[in-house]
């Protein structure tokens, strides 16, 4: 269907949540969507609100990497102020309400590489960062940032097509953004709602991680760690069990998956 699915109307209109997504800043292009929502969320924006474009120019990664983000993509970013408490779990709920978005509308499974990659069959299709800004025991603000590869060609993107998918590629037909888009934003309002309830997500994400039992590379920083990737704890942290029997706890990285 036509660019014009994803107009703010057509997003929120038969919606279902209750605040998530219930307010959405549209742009057909802009640099990221995580800039305009840093500065929304800097003016009080209403918690949910939902940056969308079709195309980002200057789409940001993790680590400072720069996200391909041409038509045809989700991105998307979701205003929230949480509790402390819950900061670490973002990562978990986003993760998860990609997961079962991606499988409701498309039937395609998907997993978690820690600590933030969703992959289907060891390809990436999509990219959370999780931004926040806190002082002390205050969130001013938290920004889940997800994009995904919705309607994407990647024989047109040698630079990423040995890693990377994309749900057309994989289904070999388009599938809808405006699906995807309100079930996420339905998804992200059932598990924040969840774990402010005193659910825990931290089970159902453990188990959707392809990372575990693996041996993997972890550059952290500077530091480059080699071992298997045993456990993950419930602050989100990776758990390497090292050659000489030696547990690291690794709290950001970032995996390669090894033969
Ligand atoms: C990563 O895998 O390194 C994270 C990628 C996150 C990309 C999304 S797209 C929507 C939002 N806006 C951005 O500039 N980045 C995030």
């Amino acid at each position: 269907m036509a660019e014009k699915d994803l107009l703010p109307a057509s997003i929120t209109s038969n919606l279902g949540t209750h605040f998530i997504g219930q307010r959405v800043i549209y742009y057909p292009s802009l640099t990221s969507t995580m800039a305009i929502a840093k500065q929304e969320a800097q003016l009080g924006a209403v918690e949910g609100t939902a940056v969308i474009a079709d195309e980002q120019t200057a789409g940001r990664g993790r680590i400072k990497r720069a996200w391909l983000s041409p038509k045809g993509n989700i991105a998307l970013s979701i205003i929230l102020y949480p509790s402390v408490v819950y900061l670490p779990s973002l990562i978990m709920l986003a993760s998860l309400a990609v997961i079962h978005s991606i499988e409701a509308v498309t039937g395609l499974k998907s997993q978690v590489k820690w600590p933030n990659d969703i992959l289907i069959d060891g390809k990436k299709v999509c990219g959370i960062l999780i931004e926040s800004s806190v002082r002390g025991n205050i969130v001013d603000y938290a920004i889940i940032g997800i994009g995904v590869n919705v309607n994407l060609r990647l024989s047109d993107f040698p630079e990423i097509n040995p890693t990377a998918t994309s749900l057309s590629d994989e289904l070999g037909r388009d599938a809808s953004r405006l699906s995807l888009i309100q079930r996420l934003l339905v998804e992200v309002e059932g598990l924040y709602l969840a774990l402010q309830a005193g659910g825990s997500i931290y089970q159902e994400w453990r188990d959707s991680l392809v990372t575990l039992g693996k041996r993997v590379r972890v550059k952290s920083g500077k530091i480059i760690y080699e071992g298997i990737a045993e456990s993950v704890a419930r602050d989100g942290s990776l758990i390497l069990r090292h050659s000489d029997g030696n547990l690291t706890k690794i709290v950001a990285g970032d995996v390669t998956l090894r033969n």
